[in-house]
């Protein structure tokens, strides 16, 4: 059927299946895209199990999106038919609550979110906000930038908007697709830069990423290694073990910060002496606005940072996802549909 195209959505908890779709025309405001790379993030985990506060299913995830405008809502004006673009997470705020008044739209109460409130991009098209869009640049392939949209976006705005210095002793928890980003971040913003990670297969890929020093948590001390190195100005937290993180407090130098972005299903156990004696904190950061989607994609073609993928056909996509989740994937699954293969 010409009208026709293919997604991968999430029919029952736990259950990711390729269905046919009908096309439909962008509302106001909106654009139509057509997809051609699409990052599966472990924040997909939350669309599948079918856990994110809000959804309904049948659900399309994804939420790292690159492909062309092939379709105008009334009112764009903006974005063109042919460009290539990004759609993140965070993809539309409502602009009335108080933190949208406060100019704070990421953390809009009521937000547009890719594959939670709307159909996301384990998809051949997606229609999004047009708001929600960032321009991607001819340096980067589709594959290249989709995983740039959310586990790089939620890195580098995590690290630049820490109030850090050059030469900072900086340490990146989890060594995943989020970290793996982020350690190239820390190491490119001029941070002495360490990679933690489980085991020890892990630590020549972290130093080819940029990491000064890798300590594998699985057999080694992490936060006593770090004390021992003067202790972390920041920690940036993206594992999805809250006692991993909790137990690295004590590692961070006086006035040091744990900053999360990793969303562990465990607490996170802390000790108030330490925070309280060297005024230690932390605190949570998600992702970013559109323009920070663009501020990180320049900064990765400035710096020549890419992610490392592994790419599948996106009718693969539960094999990818289950990659993923085994933490096999080396670093980021990317979903490339037949346009994005062409
Ligand atoms: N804040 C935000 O805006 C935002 C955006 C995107 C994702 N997230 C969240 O960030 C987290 C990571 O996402 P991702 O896509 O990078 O996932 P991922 O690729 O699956 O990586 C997760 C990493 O967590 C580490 N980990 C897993 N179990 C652990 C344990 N028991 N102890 C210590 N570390 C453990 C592993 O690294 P090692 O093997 O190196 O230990 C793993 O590679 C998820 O919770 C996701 O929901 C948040
Ligand atoms: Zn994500
Ligand atoms: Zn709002």
């Amino acid at each position: 059927m010409k009208n026709a195209y293919k997604a991968v959505e999430v029919s029952a908890p736990g259950v990711l299946r390729v269905v046919e779709r009908q096309m439909s025309d962008p509302g106001p405001g909106q654009v139509r895209i057509r997809v051609e790379a699409c990052g599966v993030c472990h924040t997909d985990a939350a669309t599948v199990t079918g856990i994110y506060p809000g959804l309904t299913l049948p659900r399309v995830p994804g939420h790292e999106v690159v492909g062309r405008i092939e379709a105008l809502g009334g009112g764009v004006s903006k974005w063109k038919i042919g460009q290539r673009v990004g759609v993140g997470l965070i993809a539309g705020e409502d602009g009335v609550c108080e933190p949208c008044r406060r100019g704070d739209s990421v953390n809009c109460q009521n937000p547009v979110v890719s594959g939670v409130t709307t159909d996301g991009g384990y998809a051949e098209v997606m229609i999004a906000e047009a708001r929600a869009l960032a321009s991607v640049p001819d340096e980067l392939t589709s594959a290249e930038a989709a995983p740039l949209l959310c586990a790089g976006i939620t890195t580098y705005n995590a690290l630049r908007n820490a109030g850090l210095r050059g030469g900072d002793l900086v340490a990146v928890q989890g060594i995943g697709g989020l970290g793996h980003l982020g350690v190239q971040f820390a190491r490119h913003l001029g941070f002495r830069t360490v990679a933690i990670g489980r085991g020890r297969d892990k630590e020549k890929l972290a130093k080819d990423l940029g990491a000064h020093v890798y300590t594998d948590s699985a057999t080694e001390d992490a936060a006593a290694v770090l004390q021992g190195m003067g202790g972390a100005r920041a920690i940036l937290a993206t594992g999805t073990s809250g006692d991993a993180m909790g137990s690295l407090v004590s590692s961070l130098a006086a006035r040091g910060k744990l900053i999360v972005v990793g969303v562990p299903q465990d607490p996170i156990q802390l000790n108030a002496f330490p925070l309280v004696f060297g005024g230690r904190s932390i605190y949570g950061s998600l992702t970013g606005t559109p323009i920070d989607s663009e501020d990180t994609l320049a900064f990765s073609v400035l710096e020549n940072i890419r992610p490392m993928i592994e790419t599948v056909p996106l009718e693969q996509a539960a094999e990818g996802y289950a990659r993923m989740m085994e933490g096999k994937a080396r670093f980021r699954m990317v979903l490339v549909t037949k346009d994005g293969a062409a």
